[in-house]
């Protein structure tokens, strides 16, 4: 079954002020349920108190000054960031008990305590997403009211109300609701992004992401498919079109015709609006649903998500692949839908595996499994600061990472 990628949170808050109890529409497109203890709080509340209150899940509903809200967040990020290195010290000052007691123990012949399962890159993995997770929960618990037509009446707040309509859709304005301002400050950033566009040098044309749709940010896949040999120039499938950078990409390359899929309408929505800035949209037809659309092509093109990994809100489907459903689905039905002589060009990192998340090997079986070989294959490097970041705490798999585009012909 295809999970649904909108799966956004609405509930009503409720909290007291002057003897009275107040209450407001919560609204998460995290998916987040609402705190169930909400105070009205103002400039007036310290970072250490508002940090105290939103590590034991109560929601400060903000009624002072927007620019003083931001600051507050700032400095419960802050003691977020310290409680942290508090924490680490603690953990080292522990580990390195650890390691004498059982150097004492080596050298008196006892087995070594290693435990490497303990350190291993997929715990780092799981870590980090463990920490972001905590991290995004508690400062999360800052909200913001918004007025009907997403209007703040709160001192020195900008007009979020385009960002807010994108985001949402007009029908959320009709009535007031409460967000949190970690939210707020993200699709306001989308927003952003989506006006200025990323620059794409294979297409020398800008990509508008929209909200929630993956954004191009690391050309170098991009690059991959910019100089693989065509196999045909007839008709192309694009398999989950995210902002339709592939599809231009491919009929700025020539090919004739692509039938583009995705099963996020917002990504639909995106890839028409750049497909259209560009004057391509005559020659593509986008459709929503799952996987592939009918018949056969010469040419289909997948950038599946690249870790197989639960997402843990609605809008990280677009960047994780619980069980490689995608990428498991996008091979297994690719012979059915390949012309005889027709290419099927998987994008594929190979950070999961250098991650532990998926066993070394599984890929290349997938493929032999689902009737198909690999017709020739591309590497590229990552060039993207994160990866040359030695204080990344996922730096060894991505230093290690490479980007692969597999040729995929039906077996003979
Ligand atoms: C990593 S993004 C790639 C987007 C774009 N092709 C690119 O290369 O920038 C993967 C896309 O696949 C879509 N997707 C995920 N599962 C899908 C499915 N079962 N059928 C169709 N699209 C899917 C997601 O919504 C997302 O837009």
């Amino acid at each position: 079954m295809t999970q649904s990628p909108s799966a956004a949170s609405d509930s009503i808050i409720q909290w007291e002020a002057g003897g009275q109890m107040h209450s407001l529409r919560w609204h998460s497109e995290a998916g987040n349920a609402a705190p169930k203890r909400v105070m009205a709080v103002d400039d007036q509340i310290p970072a250490d108190v508002a940090y105290k209150l939103a590590c034991e899940g109560t929601g400060l509903l903000w009624q002072g000054d927007y620019q003083n809200a931001r600051q507050l967040l700032q400095a419960m990020g802050r003691r977020i960031d310290q409680a942290r290195e508090r924490n680490d010290v603690k953990k080292a000052k522990h580990r390195a008990k650890d390691e004498k007691r059982a150097a004492t123990a080596a050298a008196a012949g006892a087995a070594a305590a290693a435990t490497p399962a303990e350190t291993g890159p997929a715990l780092a993995f799981h870590k980090h997403r463990h920490l972001q997770a905590q991290r995004a929960r508690i400062l999360g618990m800052l909200m913001l009211p918004l007025e009907a037509g997403f209007q703040m009446t709160m001192r020195r707040a900008p007009d979020v109300a385009a960002a807010c309509s994108e985001a949402y859709g007009e029908q959320m304005g009709a009535q007031p609701f409460a967000i949190s301002m970690r939210e707020l400050l993200g699709l306001v950033g989308a927003h952003e992004w989506r006006k200025k566009g990323v620059e794409i040098a294979a297409l020398n044309e800008r990509i508008h992401p929209y909200y929630g749709v993956y954004s191009p940010v690391r050309g170098e896949y991009i690059d991959l498919v910019a100089q693989a040999p065509l196999p045909s120039t007839e008709l192309a499938f694009d398999i989950g079109v995210g902002t339709g950078v592939l599809s231009a990409l491919l009929l700025q390359r020539g090919v004739k015709r692509v039938v583009a899929v995705d099963q996020d309408p917002r990504a639909l929505a995106c890839a028409r609006d750049n497909l259209q800035r560009m004057k391509l949209l005559n020659k593509v037809e986008l459709l929503e649903g799952d996987l592939f659309p009918p018949g056969k092509a010469p040419l289909i093109v997948c950038n599946p998500p690249w870790l197989p990994v639960r997402p843990s809100s609605p809008i990280e489907h677009a960047i994780y692949d619980p069980d490689s459903r995608m990428l498991l689905g996008f091979l297994n039905g690719l012979a059915e839908h390949l012309t005889p002589q027709g290419e099927g060009w998987l994008v594929m990192s190979d950070f999961a595996e250098h991650l532990g998340l998926r066993p070394r090997g599984m890929l290349q079986e997938a493929i032999a499994q689902a009737g198909l070989q690999v017709a020739g294959r591309h590497d590229i490097k990552p060039r993207h600061g994160k990866a040359a970041d030695p204080d990344d705490p996922l730096h060894a798999a991505r230093s290690a990472e490479t980007t692969t585009l597999w040729r995929l012909k039906i077996s003979k």
